[in-house]
């Protein structure tokens, strides 16, 4: 199996980078829609439009990728001499990598709840959390590229 992940290191690590542009782009898009769909009516056709988006967004863009990025990024992490796990710079991705982990299952709250027309939040809230995912990634890209400590 090792001998496996050694020969394949470079088409997992694709693989992953693959999986990790789809799952940002949903990071990225998602509370994007939260903001225009907390300006629109409960029950108009504008609302229920959303509704589409988002559960399609998530169902078949971010659940599987997000899946597929730990899945990929576990087999990169168990290949022989990928890791040195007394540098820092894999401790602190794995720390950004798991608030990415809580954005996701914040926004999936936040989408049951626009779902149920229950949303009570301003567009603001939207619009700040909107940054999260986007700094998370810049520390995860800088750790795992520039490996600096
Ligand atoms: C549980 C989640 C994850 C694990 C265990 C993991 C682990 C790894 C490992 C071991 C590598 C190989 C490093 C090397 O070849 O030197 C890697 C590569 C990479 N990871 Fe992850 N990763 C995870 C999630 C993520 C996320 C969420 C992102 C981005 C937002 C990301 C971005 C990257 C990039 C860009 C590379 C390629 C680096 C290069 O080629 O130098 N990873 N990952």
């Amino acid at each position: 199996m090792l001998d496996f992940l050694g020969g394949a290191y470079l088409w997992i690590k694709s693989l992953h980078i693959i999986a990790v542009i789809s799952w940002m782009a949903g990071l990225l898009y998602l509370p994007r829609l939260f903001v225009y769909h907390a300006a629109a009516e409960p029950g108009s056709q504008q609302s229920e439009t959303f509704k589409v988006m988002e559960r399609r967004l998530l169902r078949a863009i971010m659940n599987p990728a997000m899946v597929a990025v730990f899945i990929l990024g576990i087999l990169l992490a168990g290949t022989p001499a990928v890791v040195d796990w007394s540098s820092g710079w894999i401790w602190v991705k794995l720390a950004a990598v798991a608030g990415m982990s809580y954005l996701h299952h914040v926004y999936v709250r936040w989408f049951k709840d626009f779902a149920d027309d229950k949303n009570t939040r301003p567009q603001r809230v939207y619009r700040m959390w909107n940054e999260a995912p986007a700094l998370l990634m810049v520390i995860i890209v800088f750790m795992v590229v520039a490996k600096p400590f």
